[in-house]
């Protein structure tokens, strides 16, 4: 059989390759300390099955979701909570659209607004479906650098005059997915000053928007005045809510960009159970205290292993936001070679940062959605089989 080139070109899907060794450690019968994908480890909040169960026993869900942008309901609730917590009036009929779940539209825009030819400005080191679905588009993709040093800000002035003039998507993500940055009210003004000057579209994956710590909640990008005509922020209802089967998000912005995306997504998928927005509207206009102690819970296992790491040597700085650990690597490892090593002399897996892009060597990432139970003490464990069995100078 034929498998199309654009198929053959792409690498493995990295997570893909994650599962392929944590079933095989597993096999062997390694006693793995699992920090390798972002899967929420605890349940979704009973008040949200709730929701769930209650609208599957209606058979008026029991239809193709044929509302358009979404379930009328959900997209007021979108609305109310983007109000709420950025201070932004979006109007839900034409600035939202439901999505399932943020991977598939951030997948789909590159479909919905990219020509062969064209360029698809994407962060590296960055979560892979912006450039690969860049790619599937027929777009160029131009990677450009996140550094620690900028606070793994881009530095827009730097990318060559020749590949702006191309480029009609930029993809961001903030709080940002692996290295854990925010990003600042002055790097969005002159974001909103580029995207102007250029005619490029902001595609801002906003899936961790929640997973703050101290209270230094982000903002949204459509808080400064003249976004919301150049971007379309993707929002994911897996990780602030536990969530990630249920298959729920929203993008909210330029209506343009809102109608492309739909467009493209009605003839290639068929909307989302009914029930499931019913529960999505229970997510966001019901209690907020999970979130709050989801966000306790993560910044308890961030601290307990970014501590316990650093008293054996291992110096990280300590995440401001999202449930990841963005770890620059001892001497002497490649990211591969590191991840490696944690997985076979210390049963403990993460994710080596080269799978996020060339600028992601150097450094390895740890989910702190680790799975199994007693997830605190597995953390100490895991520090401890470290510092026994692995190498760190
Ligand atoms: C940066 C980033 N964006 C989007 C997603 C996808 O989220 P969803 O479950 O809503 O598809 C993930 C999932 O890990 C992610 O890390």
């Amino acid at each position: 059989m034929q498998v199309a080139d654009r198929l053959l070109k792409t690498p493995p899907y990295p997570f893909a390759e994650l599962g392929r060794l944590k079933r095989k450690a597993i096999e062997e019968g390694v006693d793995l300390i699992d920090f390798g994908i972002g899967d929420p480890d605890q349940p979704t909040s009973s008040h949200i099955v709730e929701a769930l169960r209650k609208a599957a026993l209606d058979p008026k869900t029991h239809q193709y979701d044929e509302t358009g942008k979404g379930l009328p309901a959900f997209r007021h609730a979108i609305a109310s909570w983007y109000r709420s917590r950025f201070g932004v009036d979006v109007d839900p009929d034409r600035e939202v659209l439901r999505l399932i779940g943020a991977k598939e539209a951030l997948a789909h825009l590159a479909w919905a607004v990219l020509n062969p030819g064209d360029i698809a400005l994407v962060p590296d080191p960055a979560y892979p479906v912006y450039h690969v679905a860049s790619m599937f588009a027929g777009a160029e993709v131009y990677r450009f650098p996140l550094v620690e040093e900028a606070n793994y800000l881009p530095d827009l002035a730097a990318i060559p005059p020749d590949v702006v003039e191309r480029a009609k998507l930029i993809y961001l993500c903030y709080p940002n997915m692996p290295t854990t940055a925010v990003a600042t009210i002055e790097f969005y003004r002159g974001l909103v000053e580029f995207a102007q000057q250029y005619d490029i579209l902001v595609c801002l994956d906003m899936a961790y928007s929640e997973l703050y710590f101290n209270g230094n909640k982000p903002h949204s990008f459509l808080e400064i005045e003249g976004a919301r005509d150049v971007a379309i922020e993707i929002h994911s209802l897996s990780k602030t809510y536990n969530m990630t089967g249920w298959r729920l998000g929203f993008a909210v912005g330029k209506p343009e960009a809102i109608d492309a995306l739909e467009k493209l997504k009605s003839n290639v998928d068929s909307g989302v159970f009914l029930a499931i927005q019913e529960a999505g509207v229970a997510a966001l206009t019901g209690p907020q205290d999970c979130v709050e102690s989801m966000r306790s819970l993560y910044q308890r296992r961030r601290d307990l292993l970014v501590d316990g790491l650093a008293e054996i040597g291992w110096k990280i700085p300590m995440p401001s936001a999202t449930c990841y650990v963005w770890a620059p690597i001892p001497a002497g490892y490649s990211s591969a070679g590191l991840a490696e090593a944690l997985l076979r002399d210390a049963g403990v897996l993460a994710t080596p940062g080269s799978a996020y892009g060339e600028r992601g060597e150097g450094y390895v990432r740890f989910s702190l959605t680790v799975q199994g139970e007693r997830q605190e003490e597995r953390i100490v464990e895991a520090v401890r089989r470290i510092k026994e069995n692995v190498k760190l100078s």
